[in-house]
C-alpha cells in the first residue's frame, strides 16, 4: 500500500456500487480523504462506512448527477468539511436499453444528463478548487464510445460525448488541471445480474483475456491517471477492456 493520495480529497460519483465504489475504497487505501458519493444514499453510507472500518478515511453524501443544486450544496460542504479538492471521478451513469425509435424524448435526455452533462457540472462547480489544487478529472466512459451494441443509442452519445469532452477541457483548462478518460470493457458489477450465464460465457469468449474485468482492475487505471505517475498524461482515453476493442472481430 502507497500513500500516493495523503493530504488530497477525491470526489466519486456513482460510488455506492461497481466501479465507483472499487475507486472509492482504492483511493482510501492509498491515503485520500474520499467523498463517497451517489443517488443511493444507503449504499453510498456502507461504501463509506466500509472505508473507515478498515482504516480509511471517508464520509458519503447523496449527490444525484442530474441535479445542479446539488452539486452546488455538495461544494459547499466539501469546502467546510476538507477545504479542498484534488480528484474527481465522473463515475454515475444510467442506461435505458431500447433502439432510438423506442426511447421516448425524456427517456432520452435523462441518459444524456446524468452520463454526459453530469461532467460538465462537476467542472463548473469545481474548477476553481481543482485549479487551486492543480487537480484532475477522470471520467469513467465505456467500450460504448468507440463501437456500438444495439439497443445503446443514448448510452453510447453520451459516453462517445465524455471523450470529446475530456479533450476539450484538457486543452481549456491545463497546465493547472488535467484531465482523462478511461474507456472500461465487460467489467463483472452488479449491472451483470440480471445476465445469463449463456450471455456471461459468450462475453467471456469475445474477451481477448477471456474473462469479465473486475471493478478493482477499472480503479487501479483511474488511480493511475488520477495520481502524479500521469502528471503529464491529460485530455488521455485509457481503454480497459481486456482486449476487447483491440479485435477487428469479435472472436
Ligand atoms: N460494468 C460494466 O461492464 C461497464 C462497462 C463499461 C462502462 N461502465 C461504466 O462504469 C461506470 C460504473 O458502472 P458500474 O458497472 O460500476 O455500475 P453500478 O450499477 O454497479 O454502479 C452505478 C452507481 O451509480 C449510481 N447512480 C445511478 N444514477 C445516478 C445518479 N443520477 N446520480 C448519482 N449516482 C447514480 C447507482 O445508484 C449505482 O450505485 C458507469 O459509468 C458505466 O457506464 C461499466
Amino acid at each position: 500500500m502507497t500513500n500516493a493520495f495523503e493530504g488530497r480529497v477525491a470526489l466519486v460519483t456513482g460510488a455506492g456500487s461497481g466501479i465507483g465504489a472499487a475507486t472509492a475504497r482504492l483511493l482510501a487505501e492509498r491515503g485520500a480523504t474520499v467523498v463517497v458519493t451517489d443517488l443511493d444514499g444507503a449504499r453510498a453510507r456502507q461504501v463509506a462506512a466500509d472505508i473507515e472500518q478498515a482504516g480509511g478515511l471517508a464520509w458519503s453524501e447523496v449527490l444525484d448527477v442530474a441535479d445542479g443544486a446539488a452539486w452546488a450544496a455538495l461544494a459547499a460542504t466539501i469546502d467546510e468539511r476538507a477545504g479542498r479538492i484534488d480528484v474527481v471521478v465522473n463515475n454515475a451513469f444510467t442506461l435505458t436499453v431500447a433502439p432510438a425509435h423506442e426511447q421516448d424524448e425524456a427517456t432520452w435526455h435523462r441518459q444524456l444528463d446524468v452520463d454526459l452533462t453530469s461532467v460538465y457540472r462537476s467542472v463548473r462547480t469545481f474548477i476553481g478548487a481543482l485549479r487551486a489544487s492543480r487537480g484532475n478529472v477522470v471520467n469513467v466512459s465505456s467500450v460504448h464510445a468507440t463501437v456500438a451494441f444495439p439497443g445503446h443509442p443514448a448510452y453510447a452519445a453520451a459516453k462517445g460525448g465524455m471523450l470529446a469532452l475530456t479533450r476539450q477541457l484538457a486543452v481549456e483548462y491545463g497546465p493547472q488541471v488535467r484531465v482523462n478518460t478511461v474507456l472500461p470493457g465487460p467489467i463483472h458489477t452488479p449491472v451483470w445480474d440480471g445476465a445469463d450465464e449463456a450471455y456471461l460465457d459468450l462475453t467471456r469468449r469475445s474477451v481477448p483475456a477471456a474473462r469479465l474485468g473486475t471493478a478493482r482492475e477499472v480503479a487501479t487505471a483511474i488511480a493511475f491517471l488520477a495520481g502524479d505517475d500521469a502528471s503529464y498524461i491529460s485530455g488521455a482515453s485509457l481503454v480497459v477492456d481486456g482486449g476487447f476493442t483491440a479485435q477487428k472481430d469479435p472472436r
